[in-house]
């Protein structure tokens, strides 16, 4: 028996030269979280290989850094910058780019007692009217709680800090493509300045929907894209030196072989030019390397980590899409996963779905779900955002099949994102 309650209620172990009393026990076990802190790491800063890390540097985009500064810069001068929307693929660097320049912007402001002030809200987390007012207005009322006060309240707050500090406030709105509401939002950030004076409200839109701004209301469009931006992808080379700017402050020194960052930036670049796919391909292999207790980072850990990182970021890409997307994806995901396909007609591919089922199949999860079931026009809308976002390939199909139709095939594995979309929509 290693231990036992006495009657008393004190713990004793038994050690077969009498009875020993529990303080020494605790001497003499090892705490559980010893072995795991001594761990050797290959980590000098986990945190800095993150892909929410902001670097204090960012190469490559010198000139998008310029341009946003030209545009915001007018706050410091004491007038209203114009809106500005900024837009391109996921991991193009707009997140940081934005963050690095309202930062920049705010401490120049700081110091020379600029009347510039910003505010950076992500969608994703407030995904509403009123969630984004509530927290923008947060950095101006930190000590303040205004939840459960109306929209016009809270919308009434904000002016107010903007007129009696005579501020230029600039609002970043990141994956604003996720505000339901996006059209009011727009428009009473927008109608505000009609009552501001010597202070103002600006918006920086930013999105990762390349085709986002085109479904924009007109007179939510010309509000938001006073001026506009594309982030363009980057190449294998720009993101080898991206990863090895990095090495230094996340990782020990000599940890990572050259061959992992030149296989992570060639594998980031040829997917889609993506810093974030770079970055996390050398984060989960680190994570890989130290679970094998090894002190150094291979080209082989990159190939292991490589379906991690692809399964986390089609995840991630999942959940930032529309409802109506998702409900099309989840649609497409259902009748490839029960084998609904062409198979059974015509023998050519597995899981190749009509794009007249794949609708059916929407209209009636949409329906079942009491969502709004959008007409076939968006439906095919819907269906090429799915393909440039690469979550399914379609071709369409040669004369004979149903006349001429679009083919429509799921780009990864049916089990896992009719889970993932399962998991998304029912949350
Ligand atoms: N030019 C760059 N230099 C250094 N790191 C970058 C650069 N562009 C992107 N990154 C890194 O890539 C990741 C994703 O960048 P992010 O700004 O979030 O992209 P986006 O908002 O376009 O999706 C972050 O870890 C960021 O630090
Ligand atoms: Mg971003």
């Amino acid at each position: 028996m290693q231990g036992s309650i006495g009657q008393s209620g004190s713990v004793f172990r038994n050690s077969g030269a009498g009875i020993v009393p529990s303080a020494e026990i605790a001497n003499v076990q090892k705490n559980i979280f010893e072995s795991v802190m001594q761990k050797p790491t290959v980590f000098k800063d986990r945190n800095a290989i993150s892909p929410h890390f902001t670097p204090s540097t960012l190469p490559f985009r010198e000139k998008q850094i310029s341009d946003v500064s030209q545009i915001l810069g007018i706050a410091l001068q004491g007038k209203k910058p114009d809106n500005l929307f900024v837009y391109g693929k996921v991991g193009t660097g707009k997140t940081c780019t934005v963050k690095f320049v309202l930062q920049q912007c705010e401490s120049f402001s700081l110091q020379n007692n600029g009347s510039a002030e910003t505010t950076y809200v992500n969608c994703r987390t407030h995904n509403s009217k009123y969630k984004v007012l509530l927290s923008a207005l947060r950095k101006f009322f930190p000590d303040q709680n205004f939840m459960g006060f109306g929209s016009s309240f809270v919308l009434e707050k904000l002016l107010e800090y903007c007129r009696q500090n005579k501020r230029h406030i600039i609002i970043a709105l990141d994956e604003i493509d996720q505000v339901k509401d996006l059209d009011e939002l727009v428009y009473s950030l927008t109608r505000a300045n009609d009552e501001l004076h010597e202070c103002s409200i600006s918006i920086v839109g930013i999105s990762n929907n390349v085709l986002f701004k085109d479904r924009l209301d007109s007179r939510t469009k010309s509000a938001l894209c006073g001026q506009e931006m594309v982030f363009p992808p980057y190449n294998a080379k720009e993101l080898r030196q991206i990863l090895l700017e990095r090495l230094p402050l996340a990782f020990k020194e000599s940890v990572v072989d050259e061959a992992a960052v030149n296989l992570a930036s060639a594998i980031a670049a040829r997917e889609s030019g993506d810093a974030r796919t770079a970055v996390m391909l050398l984060l989960r292999a680190g994570e890989l390397a130290e679970k094998n207790n090894s002190s150094k980072i291979t080209d082989l850990d990159i190939i292991k980590a490589r379906k991690q990182v692809e399964e986390e970021i089609i995840f991630s890409m999942i959940s930032t899409l529309p409802i109506d997307e998702q409900l099309v994806l989840f649609a497409v995901s259902s009748l490839s996963k029960d084998k609904k396909g062409t198979k059974r007609i015509t023998g050519i591919d597995e899981n190749v779905l009509f794009s007249g089922d794949v609708y059916d199949e929407y209209v009636r999860i949409a329906s079942s779900l009491k969502e709004n079931v959008v007409s076939a026009r968006w439906y095919r809308e819907y269906i090429s955002q799915l393909e440039m976002h690469g979550l399914i390939i379609t071709t369409q199909s040669g004369k004979g099949i149903r006349g001429s139709t679009r083919l429509i095939k799921l780009a990864y594995d049916s089990e896992k994102i009719f889970d993932a979309m399962k998991k998304e929509i029912f949350k």
